[in-house]
């Protein structure tokens, strides 16, 4: 039987988080809605973070209101502090993603805090989420370039995933948001990073901006990770990060994985069908 790799949608959230277009709330539910017939096993939906800084996402609980759960699939959000974390349970979210830097000019940037202060802020929200038995992802920004310090010490990198570690995240997510990363850079830094976490723990995120993102995904896949971040239609950026593009196409990686014999488990007409319906709500 082939190996099952897992890839988690982000399109709905790091995609529409970036559009200059206001995409109303209901066709953001219609392409959560399409994308929940593809047979993914999570969907990171949007983000309750301020609507000062992404009001993109403003619309957060209305959206996660209106979708159609089915079983099968889990809907995971962002949150970037305790506020939104309760946004998010009461909004029936399975999953909360929180969100660090490895460096400290992009944290600064995104989330007005050093490194340091950014990890002390999430400490009451891994609290509650530890009593209310709420899964938690971890994100790490920047791990191998950052637009503001320059590159990324691989060692920084795995202290700041420790720290998730300890603040109790099932799985870290490790993001190339610049997508300038190569499979020797991305390579040297999991192997600082696995001395903390399994491969197994982690997930490989995209952007891909130089268009190595595959070749990347490839060199995780060699040191274990079998999680793997996309965005349908490649939609996808961080309005805080200049230059970065978007997250790699979903339906790229779905036939990349199945020419490599990877299960994925996911419907490729109903992803086509998706990407289709990303490339509309850009343009409208
Ligand atoms: P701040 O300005 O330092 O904090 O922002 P604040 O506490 O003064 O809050 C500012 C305003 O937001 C206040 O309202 C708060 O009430 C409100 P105002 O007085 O302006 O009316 N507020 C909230 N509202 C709703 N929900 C909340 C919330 N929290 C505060 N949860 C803060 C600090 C962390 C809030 C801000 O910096 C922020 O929201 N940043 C989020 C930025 C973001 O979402 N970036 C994109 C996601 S990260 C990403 O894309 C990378 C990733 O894909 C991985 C990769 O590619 O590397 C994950
Ligand atoms: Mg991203």
């Amino acid at each position: 039987m082939a190996e099952f790799v897992e890839i988690v949608e982000v399109g709905p959230r790091d995609g529409l988080q970036n559009e200059k277009r206001a995409v109303p709330a209901a066709e953001k539910i219609a392409l959560v809605d399409l994308l929940s017939q593809v047979g993914f096993r999570r969907i990171e939906v949007t983000s309750f973070v301020s609507p000062t800084w992404v009001p993109q996402l403003a619309d957060a609980a209305e959206v996660m209101a209106e979708i159609a759960r089915r079983p099968g699939t889990r809907w995971s959000v962002l949150a970037p502090n305790l506020r939104g974390y309760h946004a998010a349970r009461a909004a029936g979210a399975d999953e909360v993603a929180v969100f660090v830097s490895a460096s400290e000019g992009f944290s600064r940037a995104n989330l007005n805090a050093s490194v340091a202060e950014s990890l002390v802020r999430l400490a009451p929200l891994a609290e509650a989420a530890r009593e209310d038995a709420m899964p938690l992802r971890g994100y790490i920004s920047m791990v191998v370039d950052c637009p503001f310090d320059g590159p990324t010490d691989p060692a920084a990198v795995a202290r700041v995933a420790a720290a998730l570690r300890d603040l109790g995240c099932h799985e870290i997510a490790l993001g190339d948001t610049l997508g300038r990363a190569t499979p020797d850079s991305f390579a040297r830094m999991l192997a600082a990073v696995t001395g903390e976490l399994p491969g197994t723990r982690l997930a490989v995120h995209c952007h891909d901006t130089a268009g190595r993102a595959l070749e990347v995904i490839d060199a995780a896949l060699e040191q274990g990770v079998r999680v793997v971040d996309a965005a349908v239609g490649g939609l996808g950026g961080c309005p805080y990060a200049p230059g970065a593009a978007g997250n790699v196409a979903t339906e790229t990686v779905a036939a990349h994985l199945a020419r490599r014999g990877y299960a994925t488990g996911l419907d490729a007409a109903r992803l086509a069908e998706a990407a289709a319906l990303a490339q509309r709500l850009r343009t409208g």
